[in-house]
């Protein structure tokens, strides 16, 4: 056993945690769409084709937004082709993903089924193959009351009222050279400036979100970003981030390190922001939206081989990672890194939500379940609201491959706004239990709730449809809270929650 320690102070804030923090993404790729959340005739369809089994899943982890239709795909997407007469829309190729879309479903049938599962859309606009033009008319489609072509046209398809579209993204990781319509800094940085001009002439109540780096691993990272804000700073609300990591090594001390990475990368990002900020006299402060956060190692073989077999398939079974225990761990030192950085990440996308790197997974035909990773994301949705505190942190560190001084606790902690505290804490030691104290005296008088764990002797270990609970949470007893001292037990190699709440 070693020991760790942490203080919380109630006015030792870091900012109102947005709960766009645990968005998603679904995007027309892979199974995501079709035999993920929609699969007409599956016994658990509702009569839209929504898998109501999905949706379950989905309301339980409480995602307010979701990012949509892509992704690499929106590069090459006609957002025209998916409204309309579903007879009449056409069969397209995606370049993006060797597939063929049918585009069955579409803009109405996102937004209908956003409503259904409790989310709200954050639609993507191609600023690959298309432009300025294809953007405004989105816009004017989506969310004009009526009187002008696209939004006299949008009721003629079934939908009077707008479809009240808030948050758009201008494009699509558009520094990376596999991007159809690949652009440098400055290329974008005046596209996504005049498209999103255009957009909010249009609807001056949206938001708008540039294409940061598609990864600190770009060579272009930094760069891009300086030279893109510095042509659209003014238009835009927020800058994005992208991030997967991988463990194809099997370096668990490593792997679990890769939050050291995100929190230098989120850094980084602000630096430049504010560094923009103030070359341009601004007033404005702008945030991030890190629309794409996961694991993404575990299909890629496999997903080599289906290419070789099916080009050009239909809703192929591409970019399935099946997440092991220690996924989840890394899932939750994200959760928490994006906790201590809340004053400026204000949208988090989880990508994505089903099927496709997903916390969900589904078998046409057949059942729903959990992976590994929907439970710290679970967790942390549910009780990661309210405001992020700042976590003082004492804890024995490691070096591992790529970081010097790890901490062997990766921990944060929220306030909601009943007054409860909930502390999310990892334990990276492979070996050791943490007893870890709490300094909550600033808190008043308060009683804990539930000390929720998630471990498993085995790192590899996975959920599967006969197994579904094969790494899920159990409840871990023995947390003592004496005159603002909690004292708890953090298994070596876990994640844990530990809830508190005012004391009647
Ligand atoms: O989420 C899978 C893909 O990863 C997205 O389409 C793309 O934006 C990123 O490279």
């Amino acid at each position: 056993m070693k020991n760790a320690s942490i203080i919380l102070d109630r006015d030792y804030q870091l900012g109102r945690i947005d709960p766009r923090l645990y968005g998603s993404f679904i995007e027309h790729l892979g199974r995501a769409v079709y035999g993920g959340i929609y699969e007409p005739g599956h016994p658990a369809a509702d009569k839209n084709g929504f898998r109501r089994d999905v949706i379950d899943l989905i309301r339980a982890i409480d995602v307010p937004v979701v990012r949509y239709p892509g992704g690499n795909f929106v590069s090459g997407f006609n957002w025209e082709d998916s409204v309309g007469p579903v007879s009449k829309r056409p069969k397209r190729l995606d370049l993006a993903w060797s597939t063929t879309e049918t585009n069955e479903f579409g803009m109405h049938e996102f937004v209908k089924w956003c409503k259904e599962a409790n989310t709200s859309p954050m639609y993507a606009i191609n600023l690959g193959t298309r432009g300025v033009d294809a953007a405004r008319n989105a816009v004017e489609y989506a969310n004009h009351p009526g009187g002008s072509y696209w939004s006299d046209l949008r009721a003629k398809n079934g939908a009077k009222k707008p479809l009240g579209i808030k948050l758009w993204c201008l494009g699509n990781e558009m520094d990376g050279p596999w991007q159809m319509g690949h652009k440098t800094a400055t290329e974008y940085g005046r596209i996504a400036n005049e498209a999103g001009r255009v957009m909010k002439m249009i609807d001056p109540s949206i938001e708008l979100v540039a294409c940061g780096s598609s990864s600190s691993q770009m060579p272009t990272f930094g760069d891009w970003e300086m030279t893109m804000l510095n042509e659209c700073y003014d238009t835009v609300d927020y800058v994005s981030l992208h991030r997967y990591y991988g463990n194809p090594t099997g370096d668990t001390p490593g792997f679990l390190a890769r939050a050291m990475d995100l929190e230098d990368f989120i850094h980084t990002v602000i630096s430049i922001c504010d560094a923009v900020k103030g070359k341009k006299h601004s007033k404005k402060t702008l945030n991030l939206s890190f629309d794409e956060w996961n694991v993404w190692y575990h299909s890629n073989k496999q997903d080599r081989e289906i290419w070789k077999r099916d080009r050009w398939g239909r809703a192929l079974p591409i970019l399935e990672d099946v997440y092991n225990f220690e996924d989840a761990l890394l899932c939750g030192t994200i959760l928490n890194t994006f906790l201590r950085n809340a004053g400026r990440v204000k949208i988090a996308c989880l990508a994505q939500l089903v099927n496709v790197i997903a916390p969900i997974m589904t078998r046409n035909g057949g059942g729903a379940w959990a992976q590994t990773t929907y439970w710290p994301f679970l967790h942390a949705s549910r009780y990661g609201r309210g405001v992020a505190l700042n976590v003082i942190s004492n804890s024995p560190a490691y070096d591992c491959s790529d970081y010097e001084n790890v901490p062997l606790l990766d921990a944060a902690a929220t306030l909601a706004d009943d007054g409860s505290v909930t502390i999310f804490a990892v334990n990276r030691s492979l070996t050791d239990d943490l007893a870890l104290t709490a300094d909550l005296r600033s808190f008043g008088s308060l009683r804990p709730v539930e000390h929720i764990l998630l471990h498993h002797d085995d790192v590899n270990a996975v959920n599967t449809e006969e197994n579904p609970n094969n790494v899920s949470p159990t409840a871990l007893e023995g947390d003592a809270l004496d005159s603002g001292a909690l004292t708890a037990r953090l298994p070596a190699l876990s994640w844990n929650v530990i809830r508190l709440a005012p004391a009647r």
